[in-house]
C-alpha cells in the first residue's frame, strides 16, 4: 500500500502539524514534517512528542520508517508534491489572525509547476486568492494552492483525523485538489470538493457556530441560576431535538484553547473589516468572557471577601486529555483570584510545564489532594477523569473551608453534599 500513496509533507508539525504526518503515516504516506523549531524536531527525531495528545506517541512510533522530520524544505521539495501547511495562525492585537508564519512559508516556496501548498492553518477568508496573487507577482504562478481546513479536536485529534465528519476541498480545478481528494480516500468520508474562499469560510462558521452555541447554553444556565431550573435537564431537553443536537450544549466556566476564541474574534474582525459588523459574535465573546468570570462572584456570594483566602484550581488545561493552555480560562480565573487577594494553589495531570509558562503567583502541586490541602474553596476546573476518582469526604478531610465551585458540572452533586460540601455547579 505505502509505495501507492502520495508522499507529503507537512510544514509546522505543531498539534495540527504533527497528527496530520502522523495520520497520513497511518494511511501508508512517507511523510517529511518540517519545523523551524530545531529543539522541537530534534526531540522529534529522537522519538519523543512534544505536546500530549492520547495515540499519538504510539502512532509516531509505529510509523516511524515513513516518518521524516527535518528543519529543511529541501528533502520535503524533493520528495513530495503535496506540502501541507499547519503554521500557527495566532491572535493579533486587533484581533485579526497573525499571518506571519504563513507569510514566510509562502516567500521559502522555489519556483515550481509541480508543488501544491495545501493550507490546513486556519486563515481569512481571501488568504488563499491572495497567496496565489503572491506567487504570481513573484514568477511562482505555476505553484498550485488547496484549501483543506482541519476540524480536528485537541484530545482526540488522532482519532478525529483518522474519522473525520467530512473533508473540505476548496481547490480552482486543477491536479493538486484532485490529488488531496485521492490521499483521504482511504477514509470513506463525505468530501466538501468546493472553491477556495468557501472551504476557508466554512472552517471560520463551523467554529463560530460551536462557540455561538457554548455562549447560548452558558446565558441559559446563567439564567436557570436566578429561576430555579437545572441547566442540565434544559440541554437534555433542548438537545434531543434532531434540529438541535446534544453536542455543544455544556454550560461551564466559558471555551478556550488555540482555536474558538481566536477563530471567532478573526471571524468578526474579517467581517468588519469588510464593513459589516458581526453583532452576534460579538455577544457571543462578550459572554464567554463574562462566563469566565462569574466564578469569582459564586465565591464572593459564599465566603465575601477573597483577601486572604485559599482557593485551589483542580484543572489548568483548557480542557482535559490536552496539556494545551492557550487562551485557558483558568489563566483568567486565577488572574482574577489573585487580583481579589487570594492564594492560588493549582494541580493538573499533564499541563503543569505549559502553565508555569504563562501563569505567575501561583503555587503548583502534585495532586488534588495536595492542591486542596488547607483551601477555603475549591473550584473544578478542567474535567480530567482522574478527578472522577476523587474520595471526596477526604478532599473536605484536607480542606480548611467547604466550598466546591464545580465549573463543569462534573462532580456527583449528591455524593459532594453527602461529605459535607456546599457545591456550586453552573445553572443548577
Ligand atoms: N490546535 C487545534 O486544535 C487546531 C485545530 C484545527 C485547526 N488548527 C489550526 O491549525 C494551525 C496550527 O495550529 P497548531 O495548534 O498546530 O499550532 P502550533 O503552534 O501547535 O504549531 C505550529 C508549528 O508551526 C511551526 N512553524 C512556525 N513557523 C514556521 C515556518 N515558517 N516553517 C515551518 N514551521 C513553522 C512552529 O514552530 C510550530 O511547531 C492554526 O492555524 C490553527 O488555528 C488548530
Amino acid at each position: 500500500m505505502a509505495s501507492e500513496r502520495h508522499p507529503i509533507a507537512v510544514i509546522g508539525t505543531g498539534y495540527v502539524g504533527l497528527v496530520t504526518g502522523a495520520g497520513f503515516a497511518e494511511l501508508g504516506s512517507e511523510v517529511w514534517c518540517v519545523d523551524v523549531d530545531a529543539d522541537k524536531i530534534a526531540r522529534l527525531e529522537r522519538g519523543e512528542i512534544p505536546i500530549y495528545e492520547p495515540g499519538l506517541a504510539e502512532s509516531v512510533a509505529r510509523n516511524r520508517d515513513r516518518l521524516h522530520f527535518s528543519t529543511q524544505l529541501g528533502p520535503a521539495l524533493e520528495h513530495a508534491r503535496l506540502l501541507f501547511v499547519a503554521v500557527g495562525t495566532p491572535p493579533t492585537y486587533s484581533g485579526d489572525a497573525d499571518l506571519s508564519a504563513v507569510h514566510a512559508v509562502v516567500a521559502s516556496m522555489p519556483e515550481s509547476d509541480r508543488h501544491a501548498l495545501v493550507m490546513k492553518s486556519t486563515v481569512p477568508v481571501g488568504t488563499g486568492s491572495s497567496i496565489k496573487r503572491i506567487f504570481a507577482e513573484h514568477g511562482k504562478g505555476g505553484f498550485a494552492y488547496v484549501s483543506c481546513p482541519e476540524f480536528l479536536k485537541e484530545g482526540s485529534a488522532l482519532q478525529d483525523f483518522l474519522e473525520p465528519d467530512r473533508v473540505v476541498v476548496g481547490d480552482d480545478g486543477n491536479w493538486a485538489g484532485d490529488a488531496v481528494v485521492e490521499l483521504y480516500q482511504p477514509l470513506n468520508t463525505p468530501v466538501v470538493r468546493t472553491d477556495i474562499a468557501s472551504a476557508e469560510m466554512v472552517k471560520l462558521a463551523a467554529n463560530a457556530f460551536l462557540a455561538t452555541k457554548i455562549s447560548f447554553i452558558n446565558e441559559i444556565a446563567n439564567v436557570c441560576e436566578e429561576t430555579g431550573a437545572d441547566v442540565l435537564e434544559v440541554a437534555r431537553g433542548m438537545g434531543l431535538d434532531q434540529r438541535i443536537g446534544q453536542h455543544f450544549l455544556k454550560p461551564g466556566i466559558g471555551f478556550g484553547g488555540s482555536c474558538f476564541p481566536k477563530d471567532v474574534s478573526a471571524l468578526k474582525q474579517l467581517a468588519g473589516n469588510s464593513g459589516y459588523h458581526f453583532q452576534l459574535l460579538t455577544a457571543v465573546i462578550e459572554v464567554n468572557e463574562l462566563q469566565k468570570r462569574r466564578v469569582v462572584g459564586k465565591l464572593q456570594k459564599h465566603l465575601g471577601s477573597l483577601v486572604g483566602r485559599r482557593v485551589a484550581l483542580l484543572g489548568l488545561a483548557f480542557k482535559a486529555n490536552t496539556d494545551d493552555m492557550r487562551e485557558a480560562s483558568s489563566l483568567v480565573l486565577s488572574a482574577r483570584l489573585q487580583g481579589d487577594g487570594a492564594t492560588v494553589r493549582a494541580y493538573d495531570p499533564v499541563a503543569e510545564a505549559e502553565a508555569r509558562k504563562l501563569m505567575t503567583g501561583i503555587e503548583f502541586a502534585d495532586s488534588a489532594l495536595d492542591a486542596v490541602e488547607g483551601a477555603d474553596a475549591c473550584i473544578l476546573v478542567t474535567e480530567w477523569p482522574e478527578f472522577r476518582e476523587l474520595d471526596w469526604n477526604e478532599v473536605r478531610a484536607r480542606m480548611a473551608g467547604n466550598l466546591l465551585i464545580d465549573g463543569r458540572n462534573f462532580a456527583d452533586r449528591d455524593e459532594v453534599t453527602a461529605a459535607g460540601f456546599i457545591y456550586e455547579g453552573i445553572g443548577r
